[in-house]
């Protein structure tokens, strides 16, 4: 609810900025630059955010650095892991977006592909609450899969044109409905577990795959994961196997760092403030921001 969100934000930016700094033990004046997503997202919570920081980096005299919030999840992997440099070959997988995405510098993408419908995230979302499994549903799928056969169910895998990167989850989402619905038709008992573990091996096959295959054409010997989904037990499981088989390197950033959180985009405006990168005051939120 997009309204609550932002009444919400405004409620609870003064505190959330009062504890990180008490946390770290460091005062404002100790901050070299002030560094805010201003896209893609809901605008109402942008727009409090953004109006923030512009007040705080104004009032300090510090540089504003305005970042894109997909490129902080992206340079949350420069965080726990100082071998991750460009270039590289990322998929960035979270609730709105799935992309696969060469990162040839710090600041410096191509996207290869992207979702031509749901993302990965969204899917894992509406296919969980149709199980009855909840919000947010990656989590809990990815947990009760461990309990399920990821063979019971053979559901599709979109791979699209050969060619392609892109990505489909409206038609892998489709055929779960109608399974449960067909169940329910001929009172077929369903077990929850065994289905959530057909779906997410349909999923994170086709993730794995593209992203190997976006790796290998390209000749990038690191592959990076990032977003929400990056947390994903067999995204990383599957994707470290067909690594290993390679001779090419896997990094993906511990789970906190995967979900949102300020850190990353910390990451991305400190490469931006060396560069000198700063952003003008009168920038505005876009809620449709592209990479
Ligand atoms: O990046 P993120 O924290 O927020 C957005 O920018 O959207 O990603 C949230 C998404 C949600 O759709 C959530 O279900 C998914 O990431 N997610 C997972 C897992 N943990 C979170 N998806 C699959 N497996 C997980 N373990
Ligand atoms: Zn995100």
């Amino acid at each position: 609810m997009p309204e609550i969100a932002s009444r919400n934000h405004i409620k609870k930016i003064d505190l959330i900025v009062e504890k990180a700094l008490r946390e770290s033990h460091i005062s404002l004046e100790d901050v070299d630059g002030v560094a805010v997503t201003y896209g893609p997202g809901l605008i109402g919570s942008l727009l409090v955010g953004l109006s923030y920081a512009k007040a705080v980096a104004f009032s300090l005299n510090k540089p504003f650095i305005g970042i894109n919030h997909m490129e902080g999840h992206i340079s949350a992997n420069y965080i726990d892991n100082e071998k991750v440099k460009p270039p590289f070959i990322t998929l960035v997988a979270s609730g709105g977006h799935t992309n696969i995405v060469i990162v040839r510098d710090y600041g410096v993408y191509e996207v290869l592909g992207q979702t031509r419908d749901d993302a990965a995230g969204e899917a894992f979302d509406k296919i969980s609450r149709s199980l009855g499994l909840g919000y947010p549903g990656g989590p809990a799928i990815d947990k009760a899969s461990k309990l399920g056969n990821p063979e019971a169910v053979n559901f599709p895998r979109a791979y699209l044109e050969e060619d392609s990167y892109d990505f489909s989850f409206s038609g892998l989402k489709s055929s779960v409905l109608n399974y449960l619905n067909s169940c329910k038709m001929k009172d077929i008992e369903v077990n929850i577990n065994d289905v959530a573990a057909s779906f997410q091996k349909s999923v994170i096959d086709v993730l794995a795959d593209k992203t190997m295959k976006a790796a290998l054409e390209n000749n990038m010997s690191i592959i990076c994961l990032s977003g929400g989904v990056a947390r994903n037990s067999l995204l990383r499981n599957t994707l470290e196997k067909m690594v290993l088989d390679k001779g090419l390197s896997i990094h993906f950033p511990e789970p906190d760092l995967c979900s949102d959180n300020a850190a990353m985009i910390a990451s991305a405006g400190y490469y931006k403030y060396i560069k000198g990168e700063f952003s003008a005051f009168d920038i505005n939120a876009v809620a449709n921001l592209s990479l």
